[in-house]
């Protein structure tokens, strides 16, 4: 019945998107995604609706000059769910960044079930990214509400955080035919949290490598001192027994997402609290105290959670879930992060961001939890991005019975094409 429903789905959901074509069979459909588009394909947008009653993938095509397209709609073989906001706040179900993953280097897309407890693997087709094919069954996660899933550099090992009554870390081999749990990795992390979570603090939302893999990172929530518990990774994916607490500068209280700062042995973390925390971690045990940390307090912000780097720019782009907006920083060579820009959404909240580089030009794209859909800015250069197109998927989803809760929406990873 699932697999049924999903075939049609996505059937409908492309037929959508040729609107003034009657209804298509299947063959002359893949005929027709292949001779119309196979060519100006650059990449993908993933998005999960987390739906209680089934989660699906989203994913939309990137078009060659940036544009997205909306592709398919595929069932992941598990259920979303949503945590309980204190105060209500709506969107962010999961509290997390994260709850998608790729691996470039293997082609290959993880998605948590929040609500089932486990984590579904897709192939991509690398010429027709928005094409994913079930990488085996979903696989239990251990712990309970996971919310974030992280590859190592190659792909070879994914792990998965969970953030409910029973919360931690664990880890899958991934091997070509689906993901295989790795002995003894699973790792408490021991907050009292109930299933699903109070949010969005005292829960566990981000989980990241360091850019030269030799530690995992878990952003962790706890009130009133959040902290960035670390793992030691050894060079066969094992992880330490225990972890390290790495505090933020005084004044960071909310480690929500982590992005490492290219070539500097250190990270910068999107805190709701104030804006951002800029934490070295070159020396790990003596990292809460390490003379670079500082802060970025961001004025007027609601809650900056979400963080996406450009490589082109050279800098980051984070995302505030209350006001919309996204706020472009800098890190300068001494660790002194500084505000670049600002730029309104235009829309009522967003979530997840990422970027992507279609020929040397960065793209953000940005999940919209109100409309639902994606707003897509163009880098043109520091202090210079543009918002260039605004994508609603739920209506189209709507028209042929996928109902996309923008309350449950959640995630948003790219793959870009190697050609
Ligand atoms: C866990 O949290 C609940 C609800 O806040 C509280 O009643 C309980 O005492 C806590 N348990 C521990 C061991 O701290
Ligand atoms: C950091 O400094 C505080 C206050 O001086 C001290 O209590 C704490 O032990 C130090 N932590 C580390 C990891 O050195």
């Amino acid at each position: 019945m699932k697999s049924f429903q999903f075939l049609s789905v996505q059937l409908l959901v492309n037929v959508v998107l040729v609107a003034s074509t009657p209804l298509l069979d299947r063959s002359s459909l893949v005929d027709k995604v292949f001779s119309t588009k196979f060519s100006s394909i650059a990449g993908a947008v993933f998005v999960q609706t987390n739906g209680l009653n089934g989660n699906y993938i989203l994913s939309a095509n990137i078009e060659s000059s940036g544009t997205l397209s909306l592709s398919r709609a595929v069932y992941t073989g598990g259920s979303g769910s949503h945590g309980i906001d204190t105060p209500t706040f709506g969107g962010d179900p999961l509290f997390s960044q994260g709850s998608l993953a790729i691996s470039s280097a293997r082609n290959i897309l993880a998605v948590v079930n929040a609500g089932s407890d486990t984590v579904s693997a897709f192939r991509i087709n690398p010429f027709d990214p928005s094409d994913i094919t079930p990488l085996g069954k979903p696989v239990a996660t251990t712990g309970q509400f996971p919310t974030s899933l992280a590859f190592s550099g190659d792909g070879s090992q994914l792990c998965v955080l969970t953030s409910g009554k029973s919360n931690g870390i664990n880890c899958y081999t991934v091997y070509e035919w689906g993901l295989v749990p790795q002995a003894n990795s699973w790792r408490s992390i021991g907050l009292n949290i109930t299933t699903p979570p109070s949010g969005p603090t005292n829960t566990i939302g981000h989980i990241k490598f360091t850019d030269d893999g030799h530690h995992l990172i878990a952003a962790v929530k706890a009130a009133p001192a959040g902290y960035l518990a670390i793992w030691d990774v050894a060079w066969d994916g094992t992880l330490s027994k225990g972890f390290t607490k790495v505090y933020p500068a005084a004044g960071g209280a909310v480690p929500f997402a982590v992005n490492g700062i290219p070539g500097k042995s250190s990270v910068i973390v999107a805190d709701p609290s104030i804006g951002a925390d800029v934490i070295d971690l070159s020396n790990i045990q003596t990292a809460s105290n390490n003379s670079l940390n500082s802060n970025l307090i961001v004025p007027g912000q609601g809650a900056i959670c979400w963080i996406s780097y450009s490589k082109q720019i050279g800098n980051f782009y984070l995302v505030d879930a209350n006001k919309a907006v996204v706020t472009e920083v800098h890190v300068d060579d001494h660790l002194r992060p500084s505000i670049v820009q600002q730029y309104s959404l235009g829309t009522k909240s967003a979530l997840d961001a990422d970027v992507a580089t279609i020929r040397g030009q960065d793209f953000l794209y940005v999940l919209d939890s109100s409309t639902p859909g994606i707003k897509s800015l163009t880098l043109r250069g520091a202090s210079k991005a543009t918002l260039t197109q605004s994508v609603n998927f739920g209506a189209p989803a709507q028209n042929v019975g996928l109902t996309v809760d923008p309350f449950y929406i959640t995630g948003l990873v790219t793959y870009v094409r190697n050609s």
